[in-house]
């Protein structure tokens, strides 16, 4: 399988020189008089590690919660030197918020600027523009969730990857075979691999031995409705899993699902916001027990899941939702739980922003509760916030801080909660 030919990568880039880092210039250089603070900022930088439900700097012994925030496109960005600056302004705009983690993209399958162009192939330009986005992360002290696949079209995904099958001439009918076809499963682990084991042109750091790298995400917000089972998709995250942890066994694994209720909790299935998204293939609770998983992911869109538009209603789904996962992550899974997108869409008038900030304090206030408590970790992951410059991109969702100043105290209030 792997010996598909493929120009890029095998040839022109096999030869070339690997550059000195500036980071290897100052280590081999001026070693004594740098050495004490570059020590100090390593024990700073230290890896982030499960502690059952909680999450710890291990070196250091220090706690370590989540504030956290989502903007995808970084690495396309970071992939053109005309928008590059704007992937530097959304990491350090955030950091100046107090936020902590970003969760992006680092898959771009097919089409424009994609970083796997083919089965087997990566495109180095993309990969070093991924090198840069961890580089200005590490810069900037910001940790990367960094998901691996799509469920959905966007940038590739499941869809690119049964079109690539079929163009081998593999027999698929449905894009869910990306969960079962061998061939299509050995394309996701080949490429898995290669971003895993990048070895980091900027840091020199390989990205599986790097503390900025704080997890994996397997897809995001993966569905398999043709088998509403959940047997197809469960196959998939144990299989994926375990092949992650194999390749790097150091960084936290999390799968992406939206964190519905499935077939093996059929008593919760009246906290899913309907009746269909019990029967999308996924099974909060079941997915969350394979081997090698280390984090519940939950993402919250009452804006769009629920049908009416009452915002008592939402703030109420929200409130039942989060205290039934942190329940649910801290009791039965002992693992943090990582809301790794909630977000409020303005842009068709339901809502306004005023109520955006709302639906934001009540998800934090839902996990500050029982953070101080000491019953969980993790934390919340907005989705989504840009740069001045990127209002092109937005869907809605968006947050911008120069528009938006009350919902930047909103955050940097927050993450002053969290450090207390
Ligand atoms: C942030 O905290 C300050 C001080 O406690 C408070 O006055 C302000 O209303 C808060 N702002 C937001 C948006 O939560």
């Amino acid at each position: 399988m792997g010996d598909m030919m493929c120009p890029l990568t095998a040839t022109a880039w096999s030869t070339t020189t690997p550059r000195i880092s500036l980071l290897s210039y100052v280590l081999l250089g001026v070693a004594s008089s740098t050495m004490s603070t570059e020590q100090e900022a390593d024990d700073e930088w230290a890896a982030v590690e499960r502690r059952g439900a909680h999450l710890v700097m291990a070196a250091a012994e220090r706690p370590f919660v989540i504030h956290g925030f989502n903007t995808y496109w970084l690495m396309s960005f970071a992939a053109d030197e005309a928008t590059r600056p704007r992937v530097t302004a959304a990491i350090a705009e955030a950091a100046g918020a107090g936020l902590n983690v970003c969760r992006t993209w680092a898959f771009n399958d097919g089409g424009y600027r994609a970083l796997q162009t083919a089965p087997f192939c990566y495109d180095e330009e993309v990969f070093r523009a991924l090198d840069f986005v961890v580089s200005e992360a590490r810069r900037h002290k910001m940790r990367l969730i960094l998901a691996l696949c799509n469920n959905w079209e966007d940038y590739g995904g499941k869809t690119q990857y049964v079109s690539w099958g079929k163009e081998a001439g593999v027999d698929l009918t449905s894009d869910d075979d990306f969960f079962s076809d061998p061939t299509l499963k050995s394309y996701y682990k080949a490429f898995v691999e290669a971003v895993v084991t990048r070895i980091n042109t900027i840091t020199n750091v390989a990205y599986k031995d790097d503390p900025t790298i704080l997890a994996w995400e397997l897809i995001n917000e993966p569905r398999c409705s043709s088998d509403p089972s959940g047997d197809m998709l469960q196959a998939w995250i144990e299989e994926m899993a375990s092949y992650v942890k194999s390749i790097d066994p150091l960084h936290l694994v999390e799968i992406g699902v939206e964190g519905y209720y499935g077939p093996s909790t059929p008593e919760l299935l009246l906290v899913n916001p309907d009746d269909y998204s019990g029967h999308v293939g996924t099974d909060f609770i079941r997915n969350h027990q394979a081997l090698g998983i280390d984090l519940a992911s939950v993402h919250i869109y009452s804006d769009t899941w629920l049908p009416d538009s009452i915002e008592e209603n939402h703030l109420q789904f929200v409130n039942t939702w989060m205290q039934q996962h942190i329940d649910d992550a801290a009791n039965l899974l002992g693992m943090p739980i990582v809301i790794g997108e909630f977000g409020l869409s303005v842009k068709d008038g339901k809502f306004d922003s005023e109520f955006r900030e709302t639906f934001m304090q009540t998800v934090y206030n839902n996990f500050l509760s029982p953070w101080e408590r000491g019953m969980i970790g993790g934390g919340c992951l907005l989705w989504q916030l840009f740069p001045e410059g990127a209002e092109h991109m937005d869907d809605g969702y968006a947050v911008i801080f120069a528009n938006s100043p009350s919902t930047f105290n909103l955050l940097s209030n927050h993450s002053r909660k969290l450090e207390s």
